[in-house]
């Protein structure tokens, strides 16, 4: 990987909701860097984020604080001291009541805390659906970093996850030019690989489902992946690479569902993995085209789609969310 291995020597980052799947790849490789860590959970004392504390490094250099991001204080006293911020925390849900709160406000509030505090950068997880929500974008154009989502068709399809992501995402880089917060926006695609958390997370269940017998077709759709190892990487990568700016597309390759189910199978033919697609009639849905270039000028190199969606099973394996399913 591209992140030169010197270790950080006296560098303290916050980490917000660190128990989150990415965000605990996040808080193991800069705990693993060198870096001390203030992470930001909800309550502290929930077993859900025992992982963290068994992490390498965390005993001496991890420290849990309650915060919520509605609450600007208890994200001040997270972030008063550090560094730098990365801010992860948003519920990954299409519930408007849900999500517009903590991805709007708490964005603000996040991005308001780290001016006062005087950061050196902070990186903020934004989400491909910030960027590819466009229904006027041609057949053939590249999606690429200097693209946004439409919000009216955002709300009209009631997309309120991309709708949110985006609307936090345009306060965010308000709010840093208004305050001169060096901001950098990493905005990546549905996010795979082995979980440390013990609960699974929204993008596990895209897999989960086809392997547990929940659903019996797959839908006639495409979606591109990435490993959350690398998404961790590329948040850190921005984050020590003075020049970053801007925007960064995390992503590995688009599959069509009918290859995911294909790949699972292969790799794992003892799961009732679905053989028919739910749409017979229709042609096969391409994916758009984007481009990974600006992050991978930086040197980022992402592990193979395949392995992604195989370490993400030998994960849901070994945390017991996967059963082999019993004869009737
Ligand atoms: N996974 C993906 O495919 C994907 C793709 C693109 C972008 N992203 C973005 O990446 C980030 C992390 O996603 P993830 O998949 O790792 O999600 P996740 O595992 O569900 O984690 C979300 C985290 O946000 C925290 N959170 C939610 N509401 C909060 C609030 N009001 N105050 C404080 N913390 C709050 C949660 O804390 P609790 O544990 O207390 O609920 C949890 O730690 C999100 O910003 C998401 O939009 C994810």
């Amino acid at each position: 990987m591209p992140i030169n291995n010197s270790p950080v020597v006296g560098q303290t980052v916050c980490v917000t909701g660190a128990a989150g799947f990415i965000a605990s790849w996040l808080v193991k490789l800069l705990l693993e860097r060198g870096y001390t860590v203030i992470g930001t959970v909800r309550n502290p004392d929930d077993q859900k984020n025992a992982h963290l504390r068994e992490l390498e490094g965390a005993k001496e250099r991890l420290t849990l604080c309650k915060a919520d991001l509605l609450d600007y204080d208890s994200l001040k006293k997270a972030i008063n001291e550090c560094d730098g911020v990365f801010h992860t925390a948003c519920p990954v849900t299409d519930d408007p009541e849900q999500v517009m709160g903590p991805a709007v406000i708490g964005t603000k509030n996040v991005i308001n805390a780290a001016a006062e505090a005087k950061v050196r950068r902070v990186v903020f997880t934004s989400s491909i659906g910030a960027v590819h929500m466009d229904p006027n974008r041609s057949s053939d154009a590249v999606v690429d970093e200097s693209c946004w989502s439409d919000l009216e068709f955002c709300k009209n399809t009631k997309n309120w996850y991309c709708y949110g992501k985006a609307v936090a995402e345009k306060a965010a880089w308000d709010i840093a030019k208004e305050k001169g917060v060096d901001l950098v926006v990493v905005n990546p695609v549905l996010v795979v690989g082995p979980l440390l958390q013990p609960t699974v997370n929204a993008s596990i269940i895209h897999i989960l489902k086809y392997l547990n017998g929940l659903v019996k077709t797959y839908a006639n759709a495409a979606q591109a992946y990435v490993h959350v190892k690398d998404v961790a990487l590329a948040h850190i990568l921005v984050f020590e690479t003075p020049s970053a700016y801007g925007r960064y597309i995390c992503a590995e390759r688009a599959l069509h569902r009918c290859e995911v189910v294909e790949i699972l199978a292969k790799f794992f033919p003892e799961y009732p993995t679905p053989t028919k697609c739910s749409d017979e009639k229709n042609p096969r849905k391409e994916h758009y085209k984007f481009s990974v270039k600006k992050l991978k000028d930086l040197g980022m190199e992402f592990i193979p789609v395949k392995q992604c969606l195989y370490e993400t099973v030998k994960s849901l394996q070994k945390g017991g969310h996967l059963f082999l399913p019993t004869m009737p």
